[in-house]
């Protein structure tokens, strides 16, 4: 039998596969950050569809780090009853799910969450946000990680399985561990080993809000593709073998931020037109040149954080590894996992487009993913729409 069908435990729940559906940020929950139907919808026909593990868009854990109009709260208890239905809609169809727990840092607006938004350092203005962050305060850094104890809790009082840290893409926990975003030089910077406390902080919080047992994920960055060295795959490296110290129950490897290099996170076809709506009119012109450029030169790599992932395998010792990033054909998933590079297969884009990826896959009728990797699903999260496969028009 293919190794991909074969079941694999992370902490003490077992999952029964090793398809996973990456965290992939909605667009459906009410501005509040209750969820509402249409993301019961989407999780019910995720979890029909045979993938293990089911990882939720990014959650919000403190209203200062909210950073999509229409993504999930997780920072009251008023949250909770929602969370609880979307729980229960997944394991009434047989699947797990994983809340992944975030903070925005500084990759937000000031629109949405009513202040300048917060980052280890007030490091310059970026290109997409266009924001200079406001440095955290010792009490600002205290308060986040006590949020992220209690979202950890309503996620288990809600009936997660798992919790995933969002520490990649540019959000705050990558903001600390990076050297490009992170400029302080008392005990949160400075170092290697001090820009890594504030994950290392949140994790031992978290742990000590949710049953003995509960499993933990990391989702981290392996390369930033800052303009000056952020994250590399060797620093990467260095922090996995951290985080296996400290007994996590795996490690998810990706790539790239929002504010600097969102084509890095998602690679693939450059969606010009739909991104271009998000900008008001005066920004268009320069945003058609820039956005332009990027044109034909972020082409999907099959499995693009693989080499990445090749580094960082040993350092983990029995700690699962989560690839990420362009897998696309059952062959290379084999090959992979065969090979011992990776424990689980992590896809988001491919879900959007078939969420019956799986079952399809176990019944032989595919050896492909249908996704073409357009992105329009990427341009739809900054236009503020649900995400769905524009590409195919679904749906109706
Ligand atoms: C529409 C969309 C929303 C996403 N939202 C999140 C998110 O909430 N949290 C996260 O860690 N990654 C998010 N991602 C990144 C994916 O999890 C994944 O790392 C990336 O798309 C590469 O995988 P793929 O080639 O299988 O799509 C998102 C990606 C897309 C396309």
């Amino acid at each position: 039998m293919s190794l991909l069908f074969t079941p694999r435990k992370i902490g003490n729940v077992e999952l029964q596969n090793r398809f996973v559906n990456s965290a992939t940020y909605e667009g459906m929950a009410k501005e509040t950050g209750a969820v509402g139907d249409e993301l019961i919808k989407r999780y019910e026909k995720l979890a029909k569809g045979g993938v293990s593990l089911i990882i939720s868009g990014h959650m919000f854990v403190h209203s200062s780090g909210k950073a999509n109009k229409y993504q999930i709260g997780i920072h009251s208890d008023e949250m909770i009853p929602g969370l609880k239905r979307l729980a229960e809609t997944v394991h009434r169809n047989g699947g797990k799910i994983a809340f992944q727990l975030a903070h925005g840092g500084r990759q937000t607006t000031k629109d949405l969450i009513g202040q300048t938004p917060l980052g280890p350092s007030a490091k310059g203005r970026d290109p997409v946000y266009f924001i200079k962050p406001r440095e955290m305060t010792e009490d600002d850094i205290i308060e986040v990680i006590l949020s992220f104890g209690e979202a950890a809790k309503r996620a288990a009082a809600a009936g997660a399985d798992v919790i995933q840290l969002h520490a990649a893409h540019g959000f705050l926990i990558n903001e600390f561990l990076s050297p490009f975003f992170n400029h302080r030089t008392n005990s949160w910077g400075g170092s290697e080993e001090n820009r890594f406390r504030f994950l290392k902080e949140v994790l031992r919080k978290v742990k000590t809000m949710v049953p003995e047992g509960f499993p933990i994920l990391i989702k981290m960055s392996t390369n930033d593709y800052t303009p000056k060295q952020g994250i590399t795959p060797s620093l990467a490296a260095r922090y996995a073998g951290w985080l296996a110290k400290l007994g996590i129950d795996g490690l998810e490897l990706s790539c790239g931020t929002m504010n600097y290099s969102y084509m890095n996170v998602c690679r693939g076809d450059v969606p010009l037109n739909e991104l271009l709506k998000s900008l008001a009119w005066w920004k268009k012109p320069m945003g058609r040149i820039m956005i332009g450029n990027l044109a034909g030169k972020y082409d999907l790599e099959e499995g693009y954080n693989l080499e990445a992932a090749k580094m960082i395998k040993p350092v983990l010792g029995n700690t699962p590894l989560f690839l990420v990033g362009g897998m696309r054909t059952v062959s290379h998933m084999e090959e992979v996992l065969e090979n011992g590079h990776t424990d689980f297969i992590s896809m988001s884009r491919p879900f959007i487009r078939e969420p019956f990826l799986v079952k399809k896959i176990k019944e032989g009728k595919m050896d492909k993913v249908s996704c073409v990797s357009c992105n329009k699903c990427m341009a739809a999260v900054v236009n503020d729409i649900p995400i769905y496969c524009y590409s195919t028009g679904f749906p109706k």
